[in-house]
């Protein structure tokens, strides 16, 4: 076979992928550079910014920052605490702009120490709307927040599992630079670095080692994707050499996912630890036995920045409907445990985390249905707050 009559395709194509993997080595060095943690306590003011997003986003986040700020109200007094609306991440001025994240919104962003964010409409390939890339995958990205951090309970099963997916790279560290070779022939790309899976198995063992948790099980593809997935494989493994009290445990990703519908075998898991897609697409079907997406809130972690979000999308059609004042705030609020936890304040985040469980699961004097069946979303928050009173 003559292959120079692609002679041209194949120096464009090396030339997209040398640029491809030039960033990605300036990404490494960058990660070798990287100080420690924030220390939120030796800030003056630990400022949180509320990110509406689109959809059921507003709806939902407003909510979660009534609850927040009613949970806070001394600290934001005494100006321990003070919160930031931003606004502009919808998917009208991120097309109006022409990016994933508009500058000013990028800017205001990154005047903050943590961010609460409501869920932002991705476009995809073909939905006539601008191939823009993930605002979430772009947030996450370019504040380098490498750990997802995806808790899943549901107490009558004995089910409580903690995710730790890898978030900045995998098949999502380049997901939008893919490029057709040819017209036949078309090429992603996914991406494993050994600092990229130290940062977040260091995570996911500390996590197990602080909570008492005993196993952590790795899930990866590893028998088909060899280098990367193993790659990965590999360095959790000797991140988990250092945790001798821990039993570490493998997976693919395929039993994985019939494993947690294994009502026997699901609630001797731990903490799963895997790589974005995986992470992905697994958080998601273990939300589902909490009551769904909804329900489910995640941290996004990185040494400097720290977002806070729901697992699950905008729901444009619930506003079309008429319907995102019955949107479940729940996701966004099991969120804001995670980020009273993140920055310090644990004694509250437990005292929020038990309201919910009480208004999620035990009382349940409320239900939200996504119609006007159910309770609304303030209607909710109200319900919440009022339980927290009492404890
Ligand atoms: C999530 C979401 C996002 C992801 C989408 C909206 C890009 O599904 O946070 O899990 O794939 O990470
Ligand atoms: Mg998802």
């Amino acid at each position: 076979m003559d292959m120079s009559v692609y002679n041209n395709n194949l120096e464009e194509a090396c030339a997209k992928f040398r640029a491809i993997l030039e960033k990605q080595l300036v990404r490494v060095e960058n990660m070798k550079a990287q100080g420690d943690f924030t220390d939120y306590d030796a800030l003056d003011t630990i400022k949180i910014g509320i990110c509406g997003g689109d959809g059921i986003g507003p709806t939902i986040s407003a909510e979660a920052e009534r609850v927040l700020r009613f949970i806070l109200s001394d600290l934001e007094d005494a100006g321990k605490i003070s919160f930031t609306t931003i606004d502009g991440l919808t998917i009208e001025n991120r097309i109006a702009k022409g990016k994933a994240i508009p500058d000013d919104v990028m800017d205001a962003l990154l005047a903050c120490d943590v961010i609460l964010k409501g869920p932002t409409t991705t476009p995809q390939k073909g939905s006539g709307m601008p191939n823009i890339e993930s605002a979430n995958v772009a947030m996450r990205k370019a504040l380098d927040l490498f750990a997802n951090i995806r808790p899943v309970k549901v107490p009558e099963e004995g089910i409580n599992w903690v995710i730790f997916r890898e978030n900045t790279e995998g098949g999502y560290a380049v997901g939008s630079s893919g490029f057709n070779v040819t017209e036949d022939l078309a090429v992603d790309f996914t991406i494993t670095t050994k600092q990229g899976s130290d940062r977040i198995a260091r995570l996911a063992y500390d996590y197990a080692r602080k909570n008492g948790m005993t196993r952590v099980s790795l899930v990866t593809k590893a028998n088909v994707i060899k280098t990367t997935d193993g790659n990965f494989l590999e360095d959790c493994h000797k991140v988990g050499d250092l945790y001798p009290e821990i039993t570490t445990d493998e997976w693919y990703a395929d039993i994985m996912t019939a494993k947690l519908v294994d009502k026997k075998r699901r609630k001797d898991f731990q903490v799963l630890l895997l790589p974005n897609l995986y992470g992905d697409i697994i958080s998601d079907e273990a939300a589902e036995f909490q009551g769904g997406v909804g329900t489910a809130g995640c941290a996004n972690i990185g040494k400097k920045y720290a977002m806070f979000e729901a697992i699950h999308g905008s729901a444009p059609r619930m506003v079309n409907e008429g319907r995102a004042q019955y949107a479940d705030p729940c996701s966004m609020l099991r969120a804001c445990v995670m980020l009273l936890n993140h920055i310090g304040y644990t004694d509250r985040g437990a005292k929020l985390e038990r309201a919910l469980d009480i208004c999620m699961f035990e009382e349940k004097k409320l239900t939200i249905t996504g119609r006007d069946t159910g309770a609304t979303c303030r209607e909710f928050g109200d319900y919440v707050m009022e339980t927290l009173k009492g404890l």
